[in-house]
Formats: structure tokens, C-alpha cells, sequence
């Protein structure tokens, strides 16, 4: 539709009607049914492509209406009493959306568009540069070029506040042809304090700064002195169809959204099975487990939540620091309010290290897969409320990390075992006859306490409450013999298990001549080989291969020091010994720690105690000979 050309004082008077018929419109849309309502909008705005799509929104159920209202009414509000065309902000066709301070707002923004926003200086508690100056100045810098508009500054001092600016991208185009395997390009942030610029974008040549979106997220900080402009743009691209949708908040009190942009995830796997992965996050607290500080975060609710997606799908490549978009694109969510997802199950542990740290067991998953994990928090930090209209509510999100699944089906993650309650890692296990993660885990537990009853009865017969001099040993007690008993036991007769495909060196291979737990045997010859070794044909404990059947599977072999911390910390009297590094018997019972992965099999590991690399070996240790005289060790 062409429009006529108006004078100056026309134009004022049609600004000034066509803002009050906006307010009506309004006002009939929000009180009247829905009847009327598209073809009034339409006629009236068609040249505001802003508005249609924020009234596209309304007819979508989008919670907007309320803003949108806001937006027009208060910005109508401040400026009542100026003459619009010196103040020059008539609603045009690029009038900017306007935000209110913590409050996000959520558009599309269409390909090679730019979606422009302002938070007006009113929002920060300074004065509106137009109030403060007069019209006189007004007029000035509406008509000065960028330069005299900086002198201006520099002359008249003015207050400034810093200002929180946060995008997330919920959605991006998807590619066309399904061989475009890269993510779409990143969103631009436009950002412009100066009143001659109230549209920054790629088109304009005003002052502005860009910054580029990162994995579908940015947070600047910039000091305002008024109204701040910001535009949204993302390029057009041919590759990829349909628009973005993004997520804007500025704030005077901290970031809306944030993301954590260093390298740690703060997240690590314990273990995983063909359908399930154990996963836990860093310290929860470094207070001492006395304080109050501790007590108070082991009995509060887990804080964090688990985003899960398979990496080969990629939905959130050039998402992955975006609350909304891994809402929106990952495959295992937690629910809108911050809960948990049904095939989550989080709790919080003091296993390991003895810090509270908050667990994921994630079920359902795929084997032999590939899957990123991100840890998020619903809101800002310590808050359990999140959402639009509270400081921090759009969520924080830390680095991805990436984990695969094992694949062969005869591995199963355990942990929450009541006696070897150190213990969480993939055990040999058969879906036929433990279908459950639980009685898999009791049946391994139970069998470990009883061994230790055994073991109990032993040291009862042991003089060890008698005083320092008596004691068998004036550095070890009967508790460090108890303590390094079970860490041992524990270790030793629920073996840590892990894919028989898997061919690291560290791994023995175990229970080859049974049937995996669908039947299939190794090929005849390799089990005619294997059957003539006891390492090779049998699982160290042998009610495993009794009652569980897993098949052939690998074994991470119990750490070394497990064995010589027996030794070292009960009486000579119990006959304890270790085999002889170098020899078969120690290559096929015990590994030996690395500081970067898990090479043995010891109670709580952690990546705390990986990097540190605990447990020193005491050279005299390694000269005693006698084989172990339990019956556990590997046959
Ligand atoms: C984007 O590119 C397409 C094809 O090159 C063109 O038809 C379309 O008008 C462009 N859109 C914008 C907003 O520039
Ligand atoms: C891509 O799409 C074509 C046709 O729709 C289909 O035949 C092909 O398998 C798809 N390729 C992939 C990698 O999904
Ligand atoms: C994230 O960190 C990298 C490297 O330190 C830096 O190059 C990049 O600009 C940072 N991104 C943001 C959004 O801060
Ligand atoms: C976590 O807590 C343990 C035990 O208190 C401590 O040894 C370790 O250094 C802590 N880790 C970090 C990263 O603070
Ligand atoms: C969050 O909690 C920690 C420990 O309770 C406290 O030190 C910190 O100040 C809190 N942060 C905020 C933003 O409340
Ligand atoms: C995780 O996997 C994705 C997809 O394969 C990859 O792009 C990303 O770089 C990986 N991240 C890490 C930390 O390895
Ligand atoms: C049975 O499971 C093993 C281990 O996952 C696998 O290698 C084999 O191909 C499977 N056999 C059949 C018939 O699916
Ligand atoms: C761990 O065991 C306790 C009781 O033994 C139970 O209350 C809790 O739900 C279990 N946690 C998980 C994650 O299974
Ligand atoms: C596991 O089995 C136990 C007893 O056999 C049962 O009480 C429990 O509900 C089962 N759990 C699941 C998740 O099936
Ligand atoms: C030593 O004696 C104390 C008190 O009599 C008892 O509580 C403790 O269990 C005894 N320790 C051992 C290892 O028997
Ligand atoms: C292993 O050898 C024993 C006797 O040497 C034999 O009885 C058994 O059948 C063999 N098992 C397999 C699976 O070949
Ligand atoms: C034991 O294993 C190590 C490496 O794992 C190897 O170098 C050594 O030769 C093995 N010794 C025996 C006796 O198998």
C-alpha cells in the first residue's frame, strides 16, 4: 500500500492517530473474542513487520501479549507531552521492541533480517536523554552526525550503569539437503548507544559494536549512559531453511543467561553399559564435613540438571551453551520447571573423596553410541526458581562433554551398593537373568559381605584393642586392617568389566568359553584356546559365571596397592601376600594406576584421584613372595 506524502505537521497528527488507534486495537484484541481481530491488525500494520509477528505470536498462545501491550503503552507514556516528529521515534516500520529490565523476550528472527530492540533508559533508573536534555538537545543530536553526538557526550557528563545483554538461540534453520552436516551460521548481536542508530545491524553504518553468538549463546557487558539499541541478525543463508529463534534479556543486575566458557564441564562419567551411564559432577562444597555449610548442601535438593544428546544426530551443534535451545533440540531433557526427566535418575553421593557431589544415572540410552552430556542449572545460581522476570532465570550452562556407551550387553553400571558402598562402575552382568540394576547390585554385595563376616571372625582372634606396644604393628591398627580388607575384597570380587571387543592393553579377557547372553559363542577355535587356561575361560569369582553367565567380557584389573595395603596394614599372622610383579599371576590379578585413565580397578574412583594419582607402592613391599591365600584372587 503506497502512502501519501505528509507534512511535517500531518505527520505528527497521523503518528498521533495511528498510535491511538494502535492502543485501541489493542485494547478490542486483549477484551474481544478473536473474530475481528487478524483483518484490523492487518490493515492497519501491514507495513510494521515487527508487530505482525509479535501478533503472530499472540495467536500462537506465546505469553507476549502482555509485553507487547507494555512496550507500546510505555513507550507512548514517556514521551506524552514531546512532539514525536523532534523526538523522532513514531513507530515506524522499524520501530524497536522494547525490553523491560530481566524480562526475556523470545522472536523469530527470519534469515537475513535483523530484529532490533531497545531498553530504554527509563529501565535503568537514568534519565531519558530526551527529559534530561530538553528538545533543544534533542533536536541537536537527532540532527548532529555521529561525531557531534560524542562531543555532545564528552561535554555533559552524564551517569552510566552497567548493563547485562544475553542471547540465547532456541532454534536454528535446518540445512536443506540432508548432506550439510555443519551447523547453521551463529547469530549477530548488533549492539548501539547512540540515538542515530537506533537499528543496528549489517546495514547500518552508524556507530555500533557486533558480537557473534557462541554455540547459540553470548553475554556482553556494556556501560549505558541511555537508551541502549540492540539488534538481532542472522545471515541469509541458502543452505538451510526456516528462521531462528532466539531469546533476548538485558538486565541491570547480572547476566539472564549465562554459560561457563572454559574447558571444564564440571561433569565426568563413572562408567557406562549398553543402556545406561553413571554421571557426576564436581564438588558440590570443599567445607569440612563438620560445618554446617556441608550438612546444609547434602540435605538440600540436587542443584544441577543433565542435558543428553547422541552426538551423531547433532541437533545441538551451534547450541550447546543455550538453556532454550538444548531444551528445545537435545534428545534427554529435564522437564520446563527444572525436574528431573523420567530416565534421569540424579541423586546426591559422598562417594569417593567424601564430597557431596550430585549423580545421574541415565537409562534408555543406546550402546556403542556416542553421547554429549551438558550440565545446566535451572535459574541463576543457588536459586531454584528460574523463568522470564527473575535475575539469572534463563539458566546456566557449562562445556559438553562427550562419553560412549559400551556395546557388547553383558556389562552393567552398579553403584548404591549398601556394603561395598565405594563401589559404582559396569560389572559382568546378563540382562536375561539380572534385569534389574538392583539385584544385580545385591547380588554382588551380598556375596562381598559375606566374605567379610568371614574375614571379621579372623580378626576377632587378633589381639588388636590392647595398648600401642602389644599392637602387632605400631603404625597399623586392626581399623587399617579392616579398612584395606574391604577396599580389597570389594574390588576383587566384583570385577570391573568392560567390552570384549574393547582392545586396551590393560583389559584380561574373561568367561570366554561361555555364550554371550544372546547365545552367540567366540569362534570354536579361539574357545578351545581359551579353555585351556583358567585366566582366560572363568571369571575371577566364580559365582559369576555360575549365576550371572555374562560371556565373554574384559576385565580392569584390581589395583596393585589394593594388595600391598593388606599386606602392609594387617598382622603377619593372616598369612596375607602378594604375587610377585613381573610374574603371569600378577599380570592376570592385579593393574597398576595411571595418573590419566582408569588402567585398575579401585573403590570410588574419581577424576580427583586420577589426576592426583594416589597410592605409592613401598619398594620393600614388592620382595614378599607368597601367594595370596585367599581364594579369590584369580585362580
Ligand atoms: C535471501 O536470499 C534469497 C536467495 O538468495 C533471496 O531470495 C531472499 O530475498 C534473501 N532474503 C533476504 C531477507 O535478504
Ligand atoms: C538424504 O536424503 C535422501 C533422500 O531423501 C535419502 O535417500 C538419503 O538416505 C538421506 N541421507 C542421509 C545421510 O540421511
Ligand atoms: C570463550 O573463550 C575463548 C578462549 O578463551 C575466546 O576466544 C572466546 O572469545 C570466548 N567466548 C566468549 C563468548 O566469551
Ligand atoms: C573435592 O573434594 C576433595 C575432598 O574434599 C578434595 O580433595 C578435592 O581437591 C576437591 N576437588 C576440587 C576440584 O576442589
Ligand atoms: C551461593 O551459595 C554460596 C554458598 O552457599 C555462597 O557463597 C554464594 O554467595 C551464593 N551466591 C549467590 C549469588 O547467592
Ligand atoms: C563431542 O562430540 C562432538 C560431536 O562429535 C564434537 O563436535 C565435540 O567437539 C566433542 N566435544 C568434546 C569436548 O570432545
Ligand atoms: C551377540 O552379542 C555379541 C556381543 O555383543 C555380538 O558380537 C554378536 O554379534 C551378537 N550375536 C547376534 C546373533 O546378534
Ligand atoms: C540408594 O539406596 C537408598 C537406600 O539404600 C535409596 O533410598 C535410594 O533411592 C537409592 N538411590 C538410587 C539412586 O538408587
Ligand atoms: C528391581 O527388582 C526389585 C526386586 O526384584 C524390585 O523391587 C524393583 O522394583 C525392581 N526395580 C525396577 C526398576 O524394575
Ligand atoms: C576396640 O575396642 C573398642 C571398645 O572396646 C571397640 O569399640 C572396637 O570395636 C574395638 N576394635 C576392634 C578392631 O575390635
Ligand atoms: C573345556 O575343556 C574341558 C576338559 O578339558 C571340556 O570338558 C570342556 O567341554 C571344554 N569346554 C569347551 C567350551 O570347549
Ligand atoms: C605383564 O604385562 C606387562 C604390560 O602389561 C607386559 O609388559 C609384561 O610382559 C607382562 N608379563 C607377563 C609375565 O605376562
Amino acid at each position: 500500500m503506497p502512502l501519501p506524502k505528509l507534512s511535517p505537521l500531518q505527520s505528527r497528527f497521523a503518528a498521533s492517530l495511528i498510535a491511538s488507534i494502535m492502543l485501541l486495537i489493542l485494547y478490542l484484541v486483549f477484551t474481544l473474542p478473536n473474530l475481528a481481530y487478524a483483518a484490523d491488525v492487518d490493515s492497519t500494520r501491514a507495513q510494521d513487520h515487527n508487530h505482525e509477528r509479535i501478533l503472530d505470536m499472540d495467536i500462537l498462545g506465546a505469553n507476549v501479549e502482555n509485553l507487547d501491550l507494555r512496550s507500546e503503552a510505555g513507550y507512548e507514556a514517556e514521551f506524552i507531552g514531546y512532539d514525536r516528529g523532534i523526538i523522532g521515534r513514531a513507530p515506524t516500520a522499524n520501530s524497536p521492541t522494547q525490553l523491560t529490565n530481566n524480562v526475556a523476550r523470545t522472536d523469530n528472527i527470519v534469515q537475513g533480517q535483523t530484529f532490533s530492540y531497545v531498553f530504554p533508559s527509563a529501565e535503568i533508573g537514568l534519565q531519558s536523554r530526551s527529559t534530561e536534555d530538553g528538545m533543544e538537545q534533542a533536536r541537536l543530536v537527532k540532527e548532529s552526525d555521529e561525531g557531534e553526538d560524542f562531543e555532545d557526550l564528552k561535554l555533559r557528563p552524564r551517569q552510566s550503569r552497567t548493563v547485562y545483554i544475553s542471547v540465547n538461540t532456541c532454534l536454528q534453520p535446518r540445512p536443506i539437503h540432508n548432506t550439510t552436516i555443519e551447523p547453521p551460521p551463529q547469530l549477530q548481536l548488533y549492539i548501539s548507544q547512540s540515538e542515530s542508530n537506533p537499528n543496528p545491524g549489517p546495514n547500518s553504518d552508524g556507530v555500533q559494536e557486533m558480537v557473534m553468538l557462541d554455540g547459540g549463546a553470548v553475554m556482553k557487558t556494556v556501560s549505558v549512559t541511555g537508551d541502549l539499541f540492540m539488534g538481532v541478525y542472522g545471515v541469509n543463508t541458502t543452505a538451510y531453511q526456516d528462521v531462528w529463534n532466539a531469546e533476548i534479556a538485558v538486565s541491570t543486575d547480572g547476566f539472564y543467561h549465562t554459560f561457563y566458557n572454559n574447558s571444564d564441564p564440571n561433569l565426568q562419567l563413572i562408567d557406562s553399559d549398553s543402556s545406561a551411564a553413571l554421571l557426576v559432577t564436581g564438588n558440590l562444597t570443599n567445607e569440612d564435613v563438620s560445618s554446617s555449610a556441608y550438612q546444609a548442601v547434602l540435605n538440600a535438593a540436587p542443584p544441577y540438571l543433565l542435558f543428553a544428546t547422541d552426538s551423531n544426530e547433532r541437533p545441538i551443534q551451534g547450541l550447546q551453551n543455550s538453556y532454550c535451545g538444548l531444551m528445545q533440540n537435545a534428545g534427554i531433557v529435564p522437564s520446563t520447571t527444572g525436574q528431573s526427566a523420567s530416565n534421569i535418575d540424579t541423586s546426591l553421593t559422598t562417594r569417593g573423596n567424601g564430597a557431596p557431589k550430585q549423580q545421574f544415572y541415565l537409562t534408555g540410552i543406546k550402546g556403542g553410541t556416542t553421547y554429549s552430556a551438558i550440565l545446566a542449572m535451572y535459574g541463576g545460581r543457588n536459586s531454584t526458581t528460574g523463568g522470564s522476570g527473575v535475575v539469572g532465570g534463563g539458566g546456566q550452562v557449562w562445556p559438553m562433554m562427550n562419553f560412549t556407551t559400551l556395546s557388547d550387553g553383558n556389562c552393567a553400571v552398579v553403584f548404591n551398593l549398601s556394603f561395598c558402598d565405594q563401589t559404582a562402575y559396569a560389572v559382568p552382568g546378563n540382562p536375561n537373568n539380572f534385569p534389574n540394576m538392583t539385584s544385580l547390585a545385591s547380588f554382588y554385595d551380598n556375596g562381598a559381605s559375606q566374605y567379610y563376616q568371614n574375614f571379621q571372625n579372623v580378626l576377632a582372634q587378633i589381639p588388636c584393642n590392647t595398648t600401642s606396644t602389644a599392637q602387632y604393628s605400631l603404625a597399623r591398627n586392626c581399623d587399617d586392617c579392616a579398612a584395606a580388607y574391604k577396599a580389597w575384597l570389594c574390588s576383587v570380587y566384583i570385577p570391573r568389566c568392560t567390552d570384549f571387543s574393547s582392545d586396551l592393553p590393560w583389559l584380561r579377557p574373561r568367561s570366554m568359553i561361555n555364550p554371550f547372553p544372546n547365545g552367540t559363542m567366540l569362534p570354536p577355535e579361539v574357545v578351545s584356546v581359551a579353555n585351556q587356561s583358567a585366566f582366560l575361560s572363568s571369571s575371577r569369582n566364580p559365582m559369576i559365571d555360575q549365576y550371572v553367565n555374562p560371556g565373554p567380557y574384559k576385565e580392569i584389573l584390581p589395583c596393585d596397592d589394593l594388595c600391598y595395603n593388606i599386606v602392609q596394614s594387617c598382622p603377619s599372622s593372616m598369612s596375607f601376600g602378594c604375587p610377585l610383579p613381573g610374574r603371569t599371576s600378577f599380570n592376570q590379578s592385579y593393574g597398576i594406576k595411571s595418573k590419566t585413565q582408569v588402567t585398575c580397578n579401585y573403590p570410588g574412583p574419581n577424576y580427583d584421584q586420577i589426576t592426583s594419582g594416589s597410592g605409592t607402592i613401598m619398594p620393600h613391599l614388592l620382595m614378599f613372595v607368597a601367594l595370596v591365600v585367599m581364594s579369590l584372587v584369580a585362580v
